[in-house]
């Protein structure tokens, strides 16, 4: 078995391979009042995941503008067709189409607004990959019923869900329902809707809105087949692989637990049922987890691929003098002395991919999709030599090209991927630290942190890199390796 990187060989991505990029709606948008859209858990942290909530959001805040997505989309799909963007991911923004979120009818103008996307993008021959909620819920159900943590959002969320994957049958084949969905467990409010941090919040009320998002996830899985046997429905969670800080039996253990925090939600979305390890978790915590009769039932409507971002490894020790934190990806644990750090403290990894992929695909046998993996950076714009502006970002294409090729290796191991969309293809507001100048794109975007900027788009070195590796399918990613070599 080869543990190297076997550079130079074959080019292993399948013909039908879905190359894009990834975006989410309340991150690129804008337009946070606009057409009758309602306030957004989103809109109320201004300061960042781990912010104190700002209800209502007050003055000035990244978000409400974002990179005004919502008016000039159409000509980033130009951009993005112009990289040959196959697929594009997107997510909806829940409080456009039901601004309260317990409304029955919804808003017109809203869907209106995703009609004219999906058309745009369909028309560039760019697939849309639709999450349902990426971090954001009406801000309305946050307020009034405490998040997820009211069974009651199980019947919106379903309407909300029956209301988009109607409207877009034959349109949108990929679909995701929640974002992240084990990250609720580190930031319930930017997972949930439920006030407070997750050191403060009861493990009982955490773990029940755990299980209405499983609910609703496996319900809208069942409802999804229903509308279009054709749809492809997944789950989507942060994978960090961990890895034992040594090899003392007592990391290894402390690794597998940590791990199986996060595979809990992979576990139930692919085999339909609570893994046996959990139920042990709940007694030695006190956790109570109330299962309505239906539950068993509905959480059986397994999903038909899984998928997940990938931005980090991380390490665990049983071992507390040891125990060095990084900072990282919303969740933060104990720090690799091997991997070098991006400016923000997350731990790179290339190797993690090839791993988490073969750690999935060994698990549950089901297809992958990368649909976030890239470097949040401070980009510098310079003259490009022929009048124009650009950034020259090798690091970003050193770390999407090292990324990839470990991609591929997990090809070659035999783990069936279905695609890659790079995070913020174009720059966008971070979620973590809601900020502009942390950018991941591939286009720059001109707008800066105090929210000065004209929203001119200019093409960066790595959008041309881009271009090249989706051209020819990933063939020229092992043709540089091999030239450097
Ligand atoms: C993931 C999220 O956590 O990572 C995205 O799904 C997020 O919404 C991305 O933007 C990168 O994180 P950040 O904090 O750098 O924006």
């Amino acid at each position: 078995m080869n543990t190297k990187t076997n550079r130079g060989t074959m080019n292993p991505f399948p013909e039908r391979f879905l190359w894009g990029g990834a975006v989410a709606a309340n991150q690129c948008e804008g337009a946070a009042r606009e057409d009758g859209k309602g306030l957004s858990t989103a809109d109320a942290l201004t300061g960042g995941v781990f912010g104190e909530p700002q209800i209502p959001p007050r003055g000035f805040y990244l978000k409400k503008e974002a990179i005004d997505f919502y008016h000039r989309y159409r000509e980033d799909v130009a951009l993005f067709r112009e990289m040959g963007f196959r697929v594009l991911r997107i997510s909806i923004a829940w409080a456009r189409i039901f601004p309260k979120g317990d409304e029955t009818e919804p808003n017109e103008a809203g869907l209106a607004f995703y009609d004219r996307l999906i058309d745009e993008l369909l028309e560039s021959g760019i697939q849309p990959l639709v999450t349902l909620s990426h971090y954001e819920m009406p801000l309305h159900l946050a307020e009034a019923y405490g998040g997820w943590a009211d069974r009651r959002l199980i019947e919106y969320f379903l309407r909300y869900a029956d209301t988009v994957m109607r409207r877009y049958k034959g349109k949108v084949r990929y679909w995701l329902t929640f974002n992240e969905i084990n990250m609720i467990l580190h930031a319930p409010f930017n997972g949930g809707g439920i006030r407070g941090t997750a050191e403060e919040t009861d493990k009982n009320v955490l773990y029940q809105a755990i299980h209405h998002q499983l609910v609703a996830s496996a319900a809208v899985t069942a409802l999804g087949h229903e509308i279009d046997p054709e749809n492809q429905i997944g789950c989507m969670i942060a994978g960090s692989p961990i890895y034992p800080l040594t090899c003392s039996p007592d990391d290894m253990i402390e690794a597998m637990q940590k791990d199986r925090q996060s595979l809990f939600f992979g576990d139930v979305h692919a085999r339909g049922t609570y893994p046996a390890y959990m139920k042990r978790y709940f007694e030695e915590n006190g956790i109570t987890v109330k299962f309505e009769e239906e539950d068993e039932q509905i959480l059986k409507n397994t999903v038909d691929f899984i998928s997940f971002s990938y931005y980090m490894s991380y390490c665990a020790t049983a071992d507390e003098k040891k125990n060095v934190q990084s900072r990282g990806n919303i969740m933060s644990a104990v720090k690799n002395p091997y991997l070098k750090e991006s400016e923000w403290g997350w731990q790179i990894d290339p190797k993690g991919l090839r791993y988490i992929l073969n750690q999935l695909y060994d698990r549950y046998q089901l297809p992958l999709f990368i649909v976030e993996n890239g470097l949040g950076a401070n980009d510098i714009l310079t003259e490009d030599g022929k009048g124009g502006l650009t950034v020259e970002d090798d690091y970003r294409i050193d770390y999407m090209r090292e990324h990839l090729l470990q991609a591929a290796e997990a090809v070659r191991d035999g783990v069936e991927v279905l695609g890659y969309t790079a995070w913020g293809c174009i720059d966008l507001v971070s979620n973590t630290s809601n900020q502009m100048s942390k950018r991941y794109g591939m286009i720059y975007v001109d707008r800066n942190d105090d929210g000065s900027g004209t929203f001119e788009r200019y093409r960066k070195k790595s959008f041309y890199w881009y271009r090249d590796v989706i051209h020819t399918n990933g063939e020229s990613l092992t043709e540089e390796t091999a030239a450097s070599k």
